[in-house]
C-alpha cells in the first residue's frame, strides 16, 4: 500500500463491508477488511476492487482472516465485529459475547496500529467502546463510539419527511447511550436554523422521538435476520472522514466522560468535535431538568452493563 490513509475495518459482515464500500467510493484511503471467516473478507475486498474501474475510485482493498499484520499502521480502525441483534433480542443480550470479541480484536489493533483512532460500532455500543478503551490502553481521545450520528440521522430522516423538506435542511440532536433510554432533543433540532419545536405540533414531535429511540428495533423487525447496516456504516464513515480530513466536525459520539454532564468514568453519547487527533473536544450544552434526568437515566443503563462486565 502507498501513501494514502489506511483504514482497517474489523468484521466484514453487513456493517463492515458496507463501510468499506463507502470508504473506498469516497476515496478516504486504502481499506483492510478483517474477519474470522476464511475467504469472505478477501472475496468482498476483491469484489469491491473490481467495482473501482466502473465507479472510478482509487483505493487498495485487502481482505484478511485473523491476520492483523496486514492492518499495521492504520490511521483509523472501525470495529464492527460481533454478533448482530436478532428479533426479540435486546442489544444488552449481546453484552458478554461481544465483549470477548471486541476485547481480543482491540488487543491486536493496539499491537499493530498503536497510533490509530478506534471507532467502535459493535453493540451494546457504549459498553463495547469502554471495553476497547480499557483493552487498548489508548488515551480517551483515540477511542470513540458510533451511535449518535446514526440515531440523529434517523431523527433527521423522520423530521425531513414530516416537514416535507430536504434532509440537508434538518439537524437533530440525540444524547445518551445507544439504547432504549437514548435522549433525542427536539429543542436542539432545527430546520434551516428554525427549532423544529416551532414547526411541528408536540404530539408529532413526541411520535418522532419515540420512533427514533426505537429506530434500530424497527429495522430488525423488518429484516428479521439481522440489523441495520446502510445508515450505521455511513455514520461510522462520516466520523472517519472528519478525523482523516481534520474537519473539526461536531458530531454526537460516545465519549469517555470525566465529569462532563455530571457523569464520571463512563462512555455516553454527547456532542464531540472530531479532527486529526480524534475526539478533540466534548461540547457541553445546557439541559433542562427533564433532559438532564433523562440523560442520567441513560447513563445509569450503560453503567449497569459496565458493572456486569466488571470494568
Ligand atoms: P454481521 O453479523 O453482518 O457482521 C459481523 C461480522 O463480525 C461477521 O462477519 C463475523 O464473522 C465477524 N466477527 C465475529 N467475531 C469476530 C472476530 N473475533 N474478529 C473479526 N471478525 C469477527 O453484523 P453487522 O450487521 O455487521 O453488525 C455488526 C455489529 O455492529 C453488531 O454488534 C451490531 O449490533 C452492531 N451495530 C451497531 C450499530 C450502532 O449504532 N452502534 C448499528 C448497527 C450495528
Ligand atoms: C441499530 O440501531 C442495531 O444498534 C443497531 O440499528
Amino acid at each position: 500500500m502507498g501513501k494514502r490513509n489506511k483504514i482497517t475495518v474489523v468484521g466484514a459482515g453487513n456493517v463492515g463491508a458496507t463501510a468499506a464500500h463507502w470508504l473506498a467510493s469516497k476515496e478516504l484511503g486504502d481499506v483492510v477488511l478483517v474477519d474470522i471467516v476464511e475467504g469472505m473478507p478477501q472475496g468482498k475486498a476483491l469484489d469491491l476492487a473490481q467495482a473501482a474501474p466502473i465507479e472510478g475510485f482509487d483505493a487498495a482493498l485487502v481482505g484478511a482472516t485473523n491476520d492483523y499484520a496486514q492492518t499495521a499502521n492504520s490511521d483509523v480502525v472501525i470495529i464492527t465485529s460481533g454478533l448482530p441483534r436478532k428479533p426479540g433480542m435486546s442489544r444488552d443480550d449481546l453484552l458478554k459475547t461481544n465483549a470477548g470479541i471486541v476485547s481480543s480484536v482491540t488487543e491486536e489493533i493496539a499491537k499493530y496500529s498503536p497510533d490509530s483512532v478506534i471507532i467502535v460500532v459493535s453493540n451494546p455500543l457504549d459498553a463495547m467502546t469502554q471495553v476497547a478503551f480499557k483493552k487498548s490502553g489508548f488515551p480517551k481521545h483515540r477511542v470513540i463510539g458510533m451511535a449518535g450520528v446514526l440515531d440523529s440521522a434517523r431523527m433527521r430522516c423522520f423530521l425531513a419527511e414530516a416537514l416535507d423538506v430536504s434532509v440537508e435542511n434538518v439537524t437533530a440532536f440525540v444524547l445518551g447511550g445507544h439504547g432504549d433510554t437514548m435522549v433525542p432533543l427536539p429543542r436542539y433540532s432545527t430546520c434551516a436554523g428554525i427549532p423544529v419545536t416551532e414547526l411541528l405540533p408536540k404530539e408529532q414531535l413526541d411520535a418522532i422521538v419515540k420512533r427514533t429511540a426505537n429506530g434500530g428495533a424497527e429495522i430488525v423487525g423488518l429484516l428479521k435476520t439481522g440489523s441495520a447496516y446502510y445508515a450505521p456504516s455511513a455514520a461510522a464513515v462520516e466520523m472517519t472522514e472528519a478525523i482523516l480530513k481534520d474537519k473539526k466536525k461536531i458530531l454526537p459520539c460516545a465519549a469517555y466522560l470525566e465529569g462532563e454532564y455530571g457523569i464520571n468514568n463512563l462512555y455516553v453519547g454527547v456532542p464531540c468535535k472530531l479532527g486529526a487527533r480524534g475526539l478533540e473536544q466534548i461540547i457541553e450544552i445546557s439541559l433542562t431538568n427533564d433532559e438532564r434526568i433523562a440523560l442520567q437515566k441513560s447513563a445509569a443503563a450503560v453503567q449497569e452493563l459496565i458493572d456486569v462486565l466488571g470494568l
